[in-house]
């Protein structure tokens, strides 16, 4: 019980007993979702038709989808997937369990959406290919590794991903008001009694953890009875029609480990951007850091003096191998100069031993300019670092001997 008298739902009989009901009755009667059929007969589900589109409406899922490639994670019976093929979408169906009435509800309809039975772990927009839209309902609080299973459907997500979890509110209010993400562990069978639900994340964490997996903005649709629901898009707002403040210069961008410009698909890095700008007072939620045309949240901001500045954000999940460019704006100006990263299958060298670096020298057009980064923070967690190191980089063309105070 905390302060505030709540109990978390995974010590509410109540809840468990709730759940329990659900899945008997999911088992009598076979169907996830209900599903109405051309002549208007309705084959009844755990989920009426009428619940099902109330909660689609929740979330601001266009009306017309032609034209739009529509990944369906968690589909259970393909409810939402047949309403949104409905609504003209090319729909792409995935299920960690192959549904019997998928099939039979698929033929009955005449519908062509393409099925899978594929864990969330397995997928990859090698294997699938990207989607305009991803609908991400009620599975997060399933899967034991949920970051990483954010971070596969952002990789799938060329625009906007809907996510709906199980949220847990119950949690801690004080830190709760303080804005802290708190996200309960079930060992065992916890929550509701059943075995697959490993995590209750507060609404707060739900949304930290869709930005965290690489979301640009993330908006609440709606919390209800332990619910939530969110909205998480790719990009950002567009480029103020009339910019304010002039760009931003980046004069560069280099892994925060190896201090060049190389990243590794499987390693947990991040890019140190440093640039420059005639804006004073920028605060985080002023930038708009882009890879590749996709927005990428900022997990710090330090000004370094003199109009410099260091953001540092993670790699997005999915950058294909090669080349690819990182931009900057603020929400009051326009994007200004691209430079470059490469990602690449190779592994980082342990140091910075060059006679044992084997990754390609940087393009001939990258360079360190006159204005380049006075200080460089190795540690890229801290927007404040303490101690003392001379960093040098063999790998920048101009290589910059910079010092943390
Ligand atoms: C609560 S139902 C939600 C069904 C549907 N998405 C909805 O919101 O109406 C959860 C579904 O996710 C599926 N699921 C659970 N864990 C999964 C995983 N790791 N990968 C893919 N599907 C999973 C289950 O088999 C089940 O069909």
């Amino acid at each position: 019980m905390n302060r505030m008298g709540m109990q978390s739902p995974a010590r509410h009989p109540d809840f468990a007993r709730l759940t329990q009901q659900q899945v008997s009755l999911l088992s009598r009667k076979g169907w996830y979702h209900s599903v109405r059929l051309a002549d208007g007969t309705v084959i009844s589900g755990l989920v009426s038709v009428e619940a099902l589109q109330a909660r689609l409406r929740s979330f601001p899922i266009p009306g017309d989808l032609t034209g739009k490639r529509l990944l369906d994670v968690g589909a259970a019976t393909g409810g939402c997937s047949f309403e949104m093929e409905r609504r003209g979408a090319e729909v792409v169906a995935v299920d960690c369990v192959e549904y019997e009435e998928f099939h039979i509800a698929r033929k009955l309809l005449g519908s062509s959406v393409e099925y899978h039975i594929l864990d969330v772990e397995e997928l990859t927009p090698e294997r699938l290919g990207r989607f305009d839209i991803i609908l991400f309902l009620g599975v997060l609080y399933h899967l034991r590794h949920p970051l990483l299973g954010l971070e596969k459907i952002c990789a799938l997500t060329n625009d906007t991903a809907f996510v709906e979890s199980f949220v847990n509110d119950a949690l801690p209010a004080a830190d709760a008001r303080d804005g802290a993400c708190l996200l309960e562990f079930y060992e065992r069978d916890e929550l509701g009694g059943q075995i697959d639900n490993w995590f209750g994340p507060n609404t707060q964490c739900l949304m930290a953890l869709c930005r965290s997996a690489g979301f640009a903005r993330v908006n609440l649709e709606y919390f209800s009875d332990r619910r939530a629901g969110v909205t998480c898009r790719r990009h950002w707002e567009p480029v103020p029609a009339n910019p304010a403040a002039p760009p931003p210069w980046i004069n560069a961008a280099i892994n925060n480990r190896t201090g060049d410009i190389y990243f590794h698909p499987a390693k947990d890095e991040y890019v140190c951007i440093y640039f420059k700008s005639k804006e004073t007072g920028l605060a985080l939620q002023d930038l708009r850091v882009e890879i590749d045309d996709y927005g990428v949240p900022t997990l710090v901001l330090a000004s370094l003096g003199c109009g410099g500045w260091q953001a540092n954000v993670k790699v997005p999940p999915g950058l294909p191998l090669g080349s690819h460019f990182v931009r900057v704006r603020t929400v009051s100006s326009s994007f200004g100069n691209r430079f470059e990263i490469v990602v690449t299958g190779d592994s980082s060298p342990p140091c910075s031993d060059e006679a044992t670096w084997h990754t390609p020298r940087l393009p001939a057009h990258t360079s360190v300019t006159p204005t380049s980064p006075m200080r460089i923070f190795q540690e890229s967690i801290s927007p404040r670092p303490t101690g003392s190191m001379r960093w040098v980089s063999p790998r920048l063309s101009s290589p910059a001997s910079v010092t943390i105070p």
